[in-house]
């Protein structure tokens, strides 16, 4: 597979592609945690040497998703990676050995990392977790862009709107990613009347999850919407095993899975869509792929 390193061009071009390709694979957030250390020749750290260069490999040809644990007993490791399920090979490929480079230097000779990107997710650790549904390593991020204010009683109408809003898209939108998907990914969007006409949302869980473990995961995501989100224009909660996002403008690629509400029902008594999102079929419920 002929994959391209994102700023290869930028060489040839300008700084400012490469800023903006490159922004794709900025670190929304890292952890690193040493329980001994390790030296740069010690069979751990070959072990982890094997172990993401078996990810990335494994990751892209097996469309997304790779789990793998390398070497015996102390020097045992194990790692998982996870790219978000609208991406192709390329970003997924490029993304990953990012995290790789991000690693080696935010987290030399580490036991244990975890790394969050836009498009993909790596976990190592020496502790056995890929038999474990824990969630945890969890960051969520609110966009700073606005917040539906307490400020007049017409904003807190608003905001109770747009809360109630996200949360039926979000849950929709968990629910087929559990239950209705090949691989634990959904896209979505809803119309809503104020004070943007849609609201776009993604919710992905790890595919060796089953449709029910998928779902609690998920679940306690959205539990926690309410006080991570009151009003927020955008949001995500990100964990190893589930994660889920929403924004006022598309942020994923192809056509949502599900679609709520009709652009009609929103624009009689709100603001026309200014951008139409993608859409294929009315009422759209594809698996997601
Ligand atoms: C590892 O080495 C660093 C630098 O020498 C030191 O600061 C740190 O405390 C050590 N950590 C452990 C767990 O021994
Ligand atoms: C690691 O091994 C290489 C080759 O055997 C050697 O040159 C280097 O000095 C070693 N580094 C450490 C930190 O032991
Ligand atoms: C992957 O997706 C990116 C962004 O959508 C696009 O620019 C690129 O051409 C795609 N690569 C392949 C191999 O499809
Ligand atoms: C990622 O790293 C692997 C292993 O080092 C390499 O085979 C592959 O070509 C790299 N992919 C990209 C997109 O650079
Ligand atoms: C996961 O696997 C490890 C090693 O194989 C084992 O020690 C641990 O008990 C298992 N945990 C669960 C929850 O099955
Ligand atoms: C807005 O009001 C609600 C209900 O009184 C409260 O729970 C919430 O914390 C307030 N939010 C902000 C941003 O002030």
């Amino acid at each position: 597979m002929q994959i391209i390193p994102p700023c290869f061009f930028a060489l040839f071009l300008t700084n400012l592609i490469c800023l903006h390709l490159s922004s794709a694979y900025n670190i929304l957030y890292q952890v690193c945690s040493s329980t001994r250390n390790e030296s740069a020749n010690s069979t751990y750290s070959f072990n982890l040497d094997k172990l993401l260069s078996s990810l990335s490999t494994e990751a892209v040809a097996k469309r997304g998703f790779h789990t793998n644990t390398i070497g015996a007993a102390l020097d045992q490791i194990s790692g998982l990676v996870l790219c978000r399920g609208d991406v192709n090979s390329s970003i997924c490929g490029n993304c990953i050995n990012q995290s790789f480079t991000d690693l080696s230097n935010l987290c030399p000779y580490s036991t244990e990392a975890t790394i969050f990107y836009d498009f993909c997710l790596l976990r190592y650790s020496n502790q056995q977790f890929l038999n474990s549904t824990d969630n945890s390593q969890q960051v969520y991020k609110v966009r700073e862009e606005g917040q539906i204010r307490n400020n007049s009683r017409s904003n807190i109408a608003a905001k109770n709107y747009f809360n109630n809003e996200v949360n039926t898209l979000l849950s929709s939108v968990s629910n087929q990613a559990a239950y209705d998907s090949k691989k634990g990914f959904a896209t979505g969007i809803i119309y809503i009347t104020e004070p943007l006409p849609v609201i776009y949302g993604l919710s992905q869980c790890t595919p060796d999850f089953s449709s029910n473990t998928c779902h609690a995961c998920l679940q306690d995501l959205l539990d926690q919407m309410p006080k991570r989100f009151d009003g927020w224009k955008g949001g995500r909660i990100l964990g190893v095993r589930c994660n889920l996002r929403y924004e006022i403008f598309p942020f994923f690629d192809g056509n949502p899975n599900l679609q709520i509400g009709s652009i009609s029902e929103a624009s009689a008594t709100g603001d026309q869509p200014t951008q139409p999102p993608p859409m294929n079929s009315p009422s759209s419920t594809s698996k997601g792929d």
